[in-house]
């Protein structure tokens, strides 16, 4: 029986590592940060070696043990014949693959794509970008032999294996959701060699998952009940779902879960931490002191209305050129407003999300939330108002690096599965009860996409 069982999460900031014991306590942390390169307007990228360092620092700062991965979802990394790098890696808030997703939906057909993945092409996701590179840069597409998700590279450079999880596989819109398996229909319609894909297995086998799946996981959620609400760099609501099933309009992602042949419905924003480290920047005040100038000021801050679009949008309005806004200025607002809006206006965002997630038949009385957000007290008392759900704090706050050290532990024989783990491992510390009626608030956020679309710049 390992002494530990470790996760790391290769995260859009940087790694973050955790050790934990069999019963879920954590023996240690480690954090590794890198830059993220924005070289033209909507386009978001990392250097895979950043990662691989943050993940050797992080490793050396660890006990030892089994290792389970999780990360950000969607990013592509091409590898040469021997294995090398061939260029940066384009990530999952990359927005520059507009046309080439335009070009996925039209060669499958837009239904068909749905059947067949579950999901719609959107630019984040992985496809689009391998069909930007071949378009826009062929010289170096005719060299790529392998293809990886960010969290795979890392385990590539620490065991040589090439291989990706269901949950991970999912997001790329090359892979058969309802049969886990990567789709040769969308592969040959799209001119993608098979042999370019890692070998998929269940996240249990490899103790591995996108990061939104070991965050539920990592919260307890490996069946459905409460929705997992993640307030990281994106935001997140996840539903786990009783059965395959997908919204006909692909309102919401639909991709299989860490938990083998479970699946799981989730609406992702593009900035909602984000948001928050944007604003924060802007207003060059501290987390506490704006929380602590913004409970000054009421529910709804006087009509001011904050849209969180600043790097685009994917749910509930799949566009890469939406931007943000303040709208409902008044000479009254100050810092403290400003920060209350934003806070709202992501958490309005999520209610997007929620309620999506209703339609399709989700009826969640209660969330556990996650995510760097989830240290704002202020923000965790907004978001279950606005929600309408009592949210849930767990013991540990590691979210997607403990959900990965859960996975490290199924593969190594700890747990007997992830049932197993979540029973032996997560425990609830703090319920925050909605507080304040945000009915009104949300009723007009919801009119504010619509008019900031009519005043888009060209
Ligand atoms: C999920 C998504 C983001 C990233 C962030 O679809 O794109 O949540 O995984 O790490």
């Amino acid at each position: 029986m390992p002494d530990a069982l470790v996760g790391l999460d290769v995260g859009t900031s940087g790694v973050k590592g955790v050790a934990i014991d069999a019963d879920g306590r954590v023996l240690a942390t480690a954090t590794a940060d890198y830059p993220l390169s924005r070289p033209h307007p909507g386009w978001s990228e990392q250097e895979p070696e950043d990662w691989w360092r943050g993940a050797e620092d992080c490793l050396a700062r660890l006990p030892e043990g089994p290792i389970g991965f999780s990360g950000q979802m969607h990013g592509l990394v091409v590898l040469g014949a021997d294995g090398s790098v061939l260029r940066p890696a384009i990530l999952w808030n990359d927005q520059r693959t507009a046309v080439e997703a335009a070009e996925i939906e039209e060669r499958v057909g837009l239904a068909r794509l749905i059947e067949l993945t579950g999901n719609r092409a959107l630019t984040g996701f992985t496809a689009p970008k391998l069909l930007w590179l071949r378009r826009h840069e062929p010289e170096l597409y005719a060299r790529i032999r392998h293809i990886l998700l960010p969290k795979d590279y890392v385990r590539y450079r620490l065991t040589g294996e090439l291989a990706i999880d269901a949950a991970d596989a999912s997001g790329t819109v090359l892979f058969d959701v309802r049969r886990r398996a990567w789709s040769e229909e969308v592969c040959a319609a799209l001119d993608i060699p098979l042999e370019w894909l890692p070998e998929s297995h269940e996240s249990t086998e490899i103790a591995g998952a996108g990061d939104q799946a070991a965050a539920a996981l990592g919260v307890g959620i490996a069946r459905p009940g409460p929705v997992s609400v993640v307030l990281g760099t994106s935001g997140v609501v996840f539903a786990a779902l009783p059965a395959y099933t997908h919204d006909p309009q692909a309102r919401l992602h639909v991709f299989c879960h860490a938990v083998p042949n479970t699946w799981h419905a989730m609406g992702v924003m593009l900035s909602a931490a984000g948001s928050a480290a944007w604003l924060r920047g802007v207003l060059g005040a501290g987390l506490a002191e704006l929380d602590a100038e913004a409970e000054g000021w009421e529910p709804g801050a006087e009509g001011l209305l904050f849209a969180p679009y600043l790097a685009g949008e994917r749910t509930p309005h799949p566009d890469p050129d939406a931007r943000g806004a303040f709208t409902g200025l008044s000479a009254r607002h100050n810092r403290g407003a400003l920060w209350r809006a934003m806070l709202e206006g992501v958490a309005f965002g999520l209610r997007d999300s929620l309620e999506l997630l209703r339609e399709l038949g989700a009826r969640p009385e209660s969330g556990r939330i996650s995510g760097g957000g989830a240290r704002s007290e202020l923000w965790l008392r907004i978001v279950a108002s606005v929600l309408g759900l009592p949210l849930e704090l767990t013991e540990s706050e590691e979210g997607s690096a403990f959900g990965a050290a859960l996975l490290a532990g199924v593969r190594a024989g700890v747990f007997a599965d992830a049932d197993d783990a979540v029973a032996r491992c997560v425990r609830t510390r703090r319920r925050i009860e909605p507080e304040w009626d945000y009915d009104a608030g949300y009723a007009r956020f919801r009119k504010l996409y619509p008019a900031l679309s009519a005043v888009a710049s060209p």
